[in-house]
């Protein structure tokens, strides 16, 4: 049975997105050493090297890095990304998936739910964030309504945007309902990374942002997505102790929002890991940096010296 949020102290658990980033750990070793090393010179070797930013790339990590990192306990880190800037900030500083979420629509667009997004807004921020990755996986949410429609459907959507972006896998909200799409991706060669708990698709069926706690329905869920293939599963929302053992229970990876510790890794929205939101934090997450601030402080020190004459000075001056 899900608990309706009725407390500040619930409603703050459930808006999503967060918790504590754990230190990064680079996988780049970890991936080399999965990698099948080409014998130098050959035709063979030019063509098992990839370019940098393919997944033949020894440094990339790929669905083995992370079921290696899962069974040698190295953490998974994965953030969202929704744009080139910021997608090479984030690859360069370690984090091993960058998640081109459906939480764009809140926090990039201004919507109040993930609704709103369509498949080609997903492709055209996808696209960003897959060319400025060079290490990092690129996992893309699959919009509403695109896992919801034709098994035939999904897969035009998800060849779409492997084919338009240089992403690597695709992320589709649900577990048990959703066993058939993620065998049929899967086997049609498009990773999957499922996403139980709360489902921010689903909002409207649940009657808001709503902590997950149906033990039995979430450990089947995560079960019957990674029978049907999934690489990974993320948890959303869910009390520690079932995400224990969701993690408990599976072989793939596991990755937490509001699920507590024990999951193989963690995910975070960027927005409010930087704190560039309009204020409203989630009690999971854990605030790291205050870019809104910054910004504030740039843009009126901007405002000053242009009022006041200072800017621009004689070194700005073409002469
Ligand atoms: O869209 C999103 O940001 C997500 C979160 C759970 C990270 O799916």
């Amino acid at each position: 049975m899900n608990t309706p949020l009725t407390s500040p102290t619930d409603a703050a658990v459930a808006v999503p997105k967060g918790r504590a980033i754990e230190p990064v750990a680079s996988a780049m070793g970890n991936a080399a050493s999965e990698s099948t090393a080409p014998s130098a010179g050959s035709n063979a070797a030019l063509q098992n090297q990839g370019t940098p930013d393919s997944p033949r790339d020894p440094k990339r990590v790929t669905t083995r890095t992370l079921a290696k990192m899962r069974s040698t306990g190295k953490r998974i880190t994965m953030l969202t990304a929704y744009d080139f800037p910021t997608a090479a900030i984030l690859d360069a500083a370690g984090i091993d998936i960058l998640l081109v979420g459906d939480s764009l629509a809140m926090v990039v667009q201004g919507h109040d739910t993930t609704l709103p997004v369509t498949l080609q807004q997903m492709i055209y921020h996808a696209e960003m964030v897959g060319r400025a990755a060079k290490r990092a996986m690129v996992v893309v949410d699959l919009p509403f309504p695109e896992g919801q429609r034709s098994i035939d459907r999904t897969i035009a959507s998800a060849s779409k945007i492997l084919k338009k972006t240089r992403c690597h896998a695709v992320k589709l909200e649900g577990g048990a309902e959703q066993a058939q799409r993620i065998e049929a991706l899967t086997t049609a060669g498009i990773p999957v990374m499922a996403h139980v708990g709360l489902r921010p698709q689903n909002i409207h069926v649940d009657g808001g942002y709503v902590v997950q706690r149906d033990e039995d329905r979430l450990v089947n869920d995560a079960l019957a997505a990674e029978k049907a293939g999934a690489f990974a599963v993320l948890i959303e929302c869910v009390p520690s102790a079932i995400a224990g053992k969701i993690t408990a229970a599976l072989h793939v990876p596991t990755i937490g929002i509001g699920a507590g510790p024990a999951t193989s890794g963690q995910v975070l929205v960027v927005n409010d890991l930087i704190g560039m939101t309009s204020g409203y934090l989630p009690r999971f997450v854990t605030q790291l940096a205050d870019v809104k601030q910054a910004i504030t402080t740039a843009a009126a020190a901007y405002r000053d010296s242009v009022r006041d004459g200072s800017f621009p000075a004689v070194s700005h001056e073409f002469k």
